[in-house]
């Protein structure tokens, strides 16, 4: 195994939020509505973990370090935990396990769908993010993977519905989705490790 240590270290990097947020939420310093908290800090700590996990191709070309595509992967299985977990706190602190409040909840919060619909999208990425589904899908895996741009512009989506009208800390994450977008462009994705006067690798594979 490549760059134990650093494996290791994104690992609980990525581990230590949700516990750190459980325990304050254990210690009742979450304030009046612990719940509320929770799906937040999940929803937020998801779309940020998305963001990283689409950088780490770009710092790969920039640095020609190849310890940022080895953590990838891993990268993005915690993003689609967050997801998991953002979604059952949302079922067990809104909704109370009350599933026939999910029509009324789903008219009055209608940024739900959008936010289901990219939690399918991290769902499949995720299911097929193994070597296997790789081999089997061939040309359709990276195809496949590309979603993960639309997955992101349907969590800013959800996320702008939710603020609203407090665009500063919104319009951070978009300003760092767009720019990974365009870094993602195939003639500006070329030029970068030659702006950067850096030879690309040819062993790695980059998505
Ligand atoms: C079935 C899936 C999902 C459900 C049910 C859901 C539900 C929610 C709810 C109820 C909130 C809190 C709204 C409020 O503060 O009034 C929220 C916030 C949020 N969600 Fe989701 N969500 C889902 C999927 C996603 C996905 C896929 C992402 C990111 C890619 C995401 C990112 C966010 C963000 C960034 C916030 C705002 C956090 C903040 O204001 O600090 N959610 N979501």
């Amino acid at each position: 195994m490549r760059f134990p240590a650093w494996r290791i270290g994104v690992f609980l990097a990525a581990a230590i939020w949700p516990l750190l947020w459980l325990y304050e939420a254990l210690a009742d310093s979450l304030g009046p509505d612990p719940g509320k908290v929770l799906v937040d800090r999940l929803g937020l700590g998801t779309l940020i973990l998305l963001l990283i996990t689409l950088s780490m191709t770009p710092l790969q070309k920039v640095t020609g370090w190849s310890g940022w595509i080895v953590v990838r992967r891993q990268l993005g299985l915690w993003c689609f935990a967050y997801v998991v977990l953002h979604l059952s706190s949302y079922a067990a602190f809104i909704l109370g396990f009350d599933w026939s409040r999910l029509g009324v909840e789903l008219s009055k919060r209608p940024y739900i769908i959008v936010g289901a619909l990219g939690f399918l999208g991290l769902l499949a990425l995720a299911v097929t993010s193994n070597r296997y589904s790789q081999r089997r899908l061939g040309t359709r895996w990276k195809k496949l993977h590309r979603l993960v741009y639309l997955i992101l512009g349907l969590g800013l989506l959800h996320m702008l519905w939710i603020v609203r009208a407090d665009l500063k800390e919104w319009s951070i994450y978009a300003f760092i989705g767009g720019l990974l977008l365009v870094l993602r462009i195939g003639p500006v994705a070329r030029r970068i490790p030659r702006l950067m006067g850096k030879k690309m690798p040819s062993v790695i594979k980059t998505k």
